[in-house]
């Protein structure tokens, strides 16, 4: 038997007994003639010693131990004359008896330690050594428990956990498709699926009602701190549902999930935002509502006062930033640099600081006080606060705006990681027009259902109707992130066309593309709908972090490579023959 305890369990009560331990040695230290061992393994660290009472055999065994050596040992558990309280089994020691050398480590390159000293590509590279410090362990067990919890409040809930394949065709989410040549089919080939939009539909047509899937999706797009190419959704789907139902059983989930895992209870209903009062409040279809700062439109008070900049601009907005008074002319410069970076796009940054004596803005020579005064009540600015202004197009400055008021957030402290704020956002439009294709795209998937009440605008044919469609679409937002989304899905055929004409496909690309699911909404589709949460977000939320990454046991990096196993890489000339495929390069 390698071990009768692990390294986490030995307590005060086992002081006396004889036990086997086994794991890797995480340092070694003499005083004296005792030698100390930390033994490590996936539940905690137990001390060993070595003292004058220890053979000789042990003392010459433990002289040739390094760093993550791999032991076995049996002694006795004493009482440790000084505790340790930061570990919990810092009331005990284990006096090695027997040692037995499993295998030897060649020395690692970084600390395997809660903050280590190995930069991020070298842990990437060694992976398997990165996952065995603390941070990264914690963030695995804290995934294991949120997927548990999931499947039991979706099976408690009725839901069936139903599996859908991985080799299939292209599912429209908006990337692009990893794809997997066929050798069966030469010259063919299957893509993964970016979501198993399509087969969860299908799967509701067949009349499984409550479905879900803890299950992989593969989306070849740009990666950022939150995004992966491949990544782990809690894909759901529903029939005979309205959004309502949908929108009540999946707080109820994140509820369980906040509860269960984090031991924090919500009480109160989610709250609820348009997606038109999410965009003109927050600048943003994802608002961090943890802060308030809202969004202020002031293009009535300040237009038309000679002031050029705002008379020639569509739109005038901004923010309050309460307490910010006493940025200094140098940090409101920096400030000013920082919304002019090519990734904000601002022209330009008016501030006005609020104080017992008035207000003090950097355009004060076209305003009057009194007209300052006005656009603070705007604000319901105090005196100590800072308001910063920009203007031009409307989209983009609200939006601009938006980016300025999360900066503005982190730099007052008011994103503490330990707070959630959940959001529901619904109501999103159905298309978005792209001006350089002249084409509209579907703003979630071409499956999403238009409101009812548009439904006549959405078989207009003018532009403007069809841009103020409404979708019967929703998501999930905590603290800024979006960590969910979903619709009401289309199940009348003739609607499910329309949208591929929309979308500018021909009746004969829909077809090709499609058929499969055309034709299934001839046999009876029920009304469903459903949606999915991003579970890798969901578990770095629920851990503190913005990085996805080390909730996930083998990442890859930002070029979308797993350095580890040096993937992706060429293939053989010899296998590329027996795909069919032939390299350009
Ligand atoms: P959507 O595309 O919004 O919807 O995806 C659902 C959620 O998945 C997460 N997500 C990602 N997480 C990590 N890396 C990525 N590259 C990535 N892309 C998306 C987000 C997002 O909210 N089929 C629909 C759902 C539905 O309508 O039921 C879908 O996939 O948290």
């Amino acid at each position: 038997m390698y071990r009768t305890h692990t390294c986490g369990e030995l307590r005060i009560a086992n002081v006396g007994q004889t036990v086997t331990l086994s794991g890797w040695v995480q340092r070694i230290r003499k005083m004296g003639g005792m030698s100390f061992i930390d033994l490590r393994d996936r539940y905690g660290i137990t001390q060993l010693v070595i003292d004058e009472s220890a053979s000789k055999e042990i003392n010459n065994q433990a002289e040739k131990l390094g760093r993550e050596y791999v032991i076995q040992i049996e002694g006795e558990v004493l009482e440790r004359q000084s505790k340790n309280n930061k570990i919990d089994t810092g009331d005990i020691e284990v006096r090695i008896s027997k040692l037995n050398l499993l295998n030897a480590s060649l020395t690692p390159p970084f600390t395997i330690e809660d903050v280590s000293d190995g930069g991020e590509d070298l842990r990437a590279t060694y992976r398997y050594l990165d996952l065995r410090r603390n941070p990264l362990k914690n963030a695995l067990i804290l995934r294991h428990k949120m997927a548990q919890e999931t499947r039991k409040y979706l099976s408690d809930n009725g839901f069936l956990e139903i599996e859908t394949p991985y080799l299939i065709s292209s599912t429209p989410e908006g990337a692009r498709d990893f794809v997997v040549p066929s050798r069966m089919n030469p010259g063919q080939f299957y893509a993964l699926p970016q979501s198993p939009q399509t087969l969860k539909q299908l799967l509701m047509l067949a009349g499984y009602d409550k479905y879900f899937q803890i299950v992989r999706c593969f989306r070849d797009e740009d990666l950022r701190a939150d995004r992966q190419p491949e990544f782990t959704q809690i894909d759901c789907e529903m029939s005979f549902v309205e959004r309502e139902d949908i929108l009540q059983i999946f707080e109820g989930m994140a509820k369980h999930l906040f509860k269960s895992v984090l031991g924090r209870e919500f009480n109160e209903q989610f709250p609820r935002m348009s997606y038109a009062d999410a965009m003109k409040y927050y600048g943003s279809d994802k608002p961090d509502i943890r802060f308030d700062m809202r969004i202020q439109e002031i293009t009535d008070l300040v237009k038309g006062h000679n002031f050029v900049v705002f008379d020639s601009a569509e739109y005038i907005g901004g923010i309050c930033v309460k307490g910010a008074a006493s940025y200094t002319r140098k940090q409101l410069d920096e400030l000013t640099e920082w919304v002019k970076r090519p990734q904000i796009g601002a022209k330009g940054l008016v501030y006005a600081r609020v104080s017992e004596e008035g207000i003090k803005s950097s355009v004060d020579k076209f305003y009057t006080q009194e007209t300052l005064a006005k656009v603070a009540e705007a604000f319901g600015a105090e005196a100590g606060d800072l308001i910063l202004i920009l203007s031009g197009d409307k989209k983009k400055t609200v939006v601009m705006l938006g980016t300025l008021r999360i900066e503005m957030g982190n730099r007052m402290g008011l994103r503490d990681n330990s707070v959630y704020a959940p959001l529901w956002v619904y109501d999103f439009p159905l298309l978005e027009w792209d001006d350089e294709t002249q084409r509209f795209y579907a703003m979630h998937h071409p499956f999403t259902s238009p409101k009812p009440e548009d439904m006549d605008k959405f078989f207009s044919n003018a532009k403007e109707d069809l841009e103020q469609v409404s979708a019967n679409a929703y998501d999930f937002v905590i603290n800024g992130t979006e960590v969910g989304g979903g619709s009401i899905r289309i199940y009348n055929a003739d609607v499910q066309a329309r949208m591929f004409e929309v979308l500018g496909m021909t009746k004969e690309e829909a077809e090709r593309q499609f058929s499969f699911i055309i034709n299934a909404f001839k046999y009876g589709a029920p009304p469903h709908g459903g949606l999915a949460f991003g579970f890798d977000r969901f578990c770095a939320l629920f851990g503190g972090q913005e990085t996805i990454r080390d909730f996930i046991a083998f990442p890859k990096n930002n070029s979308g490579r797993d350095v580890m196993l040096d993937a992706p890489g060429p293939i053989a000339e010899e296998q590329m023959k027996e795909l069919a495929i032939k390299s350009t390069l």
